[in-house]
């Protein structure tokens, strides 16, 4: 499963790159506002952080002027994605992009049957959101396992980026269905390493290596 960082923060971007964890980064217009930073130029930068798929996301409600900003946005580099919202406009959008050999992913997916949407106008990414899913008293991992069951009954190449990831459970769970992408907050991802019975093992080591005396 790819790992996409779910932030416009460059520090946690290359700290994560770094450890060779990171396929990708997804942005939306709340992240880029708790940034601080000016859309394109931080856009610019994550790009040349990370080789994988940066999604920055348009504004505009409307086809033409999703088309107009996906052009400023696809002109930034090679490995930008375009973010659109998952409506008819989004999907109009997408299909033109994707045809032109532009990386697209639908976002705010709520449903199985919208994820089929995106699938058929040619999206790169569809983006379901499980904790929001599960906020709202759904089932964010059963709108996962659905998707999972359309798009392989009909061998859509649309990859499954399972987003508003919160814990572990909901990467964990992704995993065993078999999602393509998920994508969190820098926090969410480090903690994947966490066991306290790793952090009381290395305790113990330490402590029995200090009585031996020795070095390396
Ligand atoms: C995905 O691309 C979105 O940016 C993101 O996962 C939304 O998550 P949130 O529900 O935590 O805002």
């Amino acid at each position: 499963m790819k790992f996409f960082a779910d932030t416009a923060e460059i520090a946690d971007i290359k700290e994560l790159a770094a450890t060779g964890l990171l396929d990708g980064v997804t942005t939306n217009p709340s992240l880029i506002m708790k940034s601080g930073r000016d859309f394109m130029e931080v856009t610019r930068e994550i790009c040349g952080i990370v080789a994988g798929p940066v999604s920055a996301e348009v504004v505009a409600l409307d086809h033409e002027g999703m088309m107009r900003e996906a052009e400023v946005l696809r002109k930034i580099a090679d490995n930008v994605c375009i973010k659109v919202p998952l409506t008819i406009d989004g999907l109009k959008t997408c299909k033109a992009l994707t045809s032109e050999g532009t990386m697209v992913n639908v976002t705010l997916c709520f449903s199985a049957n919208q994820a089929l949407l995106a699938a058929k106008a040619g999206a790169t990414f569809v983006s379901p959101f499980v904790g929001r899913h599960d906020d709202n008293g759904f089932d964010g991992m059963q709108l996962i396992s659905d998707i999972r069951l359309i798009y392989d009954n009909y061998a859509y190449p649309t990859e499954i980026l399972v987003a508003s990831v919160r814990h572990g459970i909901h990467v964990l769970e992704a995993a065993k269905i078999g999602a393509d992408v998920m994508t969190a907050p820098p926090a969410v991802i480090k903690g994947l390493v966490k066991h306290v019975l790793t952090d009381k093992g290395i305790e113990g080591f330490m402590a029995d290596w200090a009585k031996t005396g020795q070095s390396i």
